[in-house]
């Protein structure tokens, strides 16, 4: 039986496809070749604005998992956890997008840039500051229900608390692991200013990498009891 795909929803576009995703105004976001100083800005419009996408389902998940944390459920808020660290994975994988982007073609666009850094991006804004949220929440959560860290390392493996608190540091280095690859884009693409100089953009980006927002479950890390701390190698038995 043919599908009937006459639009039944209200907004712009011929199809129902482009009334509900918006097609029209997501895809006149971009510069028109018109107005381009350069045909790389398509490529460049497109990673940042996709990340910036990506970065608003990260933080709403974010601030969802402290919402069912708050409310006394965090193994609710573990798998919304796990998905806001899929999207920082998602948008470390497209800044392999800058490998062909040349430091003579960034170069050329730069005018249309004007003083725009990617350390305005609300994205990340966003993002940080749900981080912030959540540690707060977990902090308040073990206080509540007198959990301290080293118990909590030490005890069940399946335990919905130790579970979350895993979730956090895999989130954790999810970000540590864009930032990482975020500093080898922007000096392979020689977008880092004067290196080696104190206080440079680039000696920035890396001290940036030893940035967590969860330092006290890392501390764990290096205090452990043994094998049975590490809830991804749990003990034989
Ligand atoms: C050609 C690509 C890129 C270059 C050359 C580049 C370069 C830089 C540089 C030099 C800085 C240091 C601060 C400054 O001087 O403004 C910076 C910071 C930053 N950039 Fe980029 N960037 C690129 C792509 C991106 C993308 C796609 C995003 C995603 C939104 C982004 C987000 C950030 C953020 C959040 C910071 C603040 C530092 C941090 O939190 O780690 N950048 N970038």
């Amino acid at each position: 039986m043919k599908r009937d795909h006459a639009p039944v929803l209200t907004g712009d576009g011929a199809t129902d496809y482009a009334r509900y995703m918006r097609t029209e105004t997501l895809l006149d976001l971009q510069r028109r070749p018109e107005q381009m100083v350069h045909r790389d800005e398509l490529l460049f419009q497109v990673v940042h604005q996709s990340t910036e996408l990506w970065l608003k389902l990260a933080a709403a998940e974010l601030t969802e998992a402290t919402t069912r944390l708050t409310a006394g459920d965090p193994a609710a808020a573990e798998p919304l956890l796990a998905r806001a660290a899929l999207g920082i994975r998602l948008v470390t994988d497209q800044l392999e997008m800058f490998r062909y982007l040349s430091p003579v073609d960034f170069q050329a666009m730069q005018p249309a840039l004007g003083n725009g850094s990617g350390a305005e991006s609300p994205g990340w804004r966003r993002v940080q500051g749900a981080s912030r949220t959540l540690g707060r929440a977990f902090a308040d959560h073990l206080a509540e229900q007198q959990i301290d860290l080293p118990t909590l390392r030490d005890g069940n493996p399946t335990d919905p608390v130790r579970r979350l608190a895993e979730a956090m540091l895999e989130w954790d280095e999810r970000v540590a692991l864009w930032r990482v690859r975020h500093y080898q884009a922007a000096i392979r693409v020689g977008g880092h200013g004067a290196a080696g100089t104190e206080g440079s953009p680039a000696n920035v980006l890396v001290r940036l990498i030893e940035h967590r927002f969860f330092p006290e479950l890392w501390q764990l890390r290096v205090t452990t009891a043994g094998p049975a701390g590490d809830v991804t190698h749990p003990p034989a038995s």
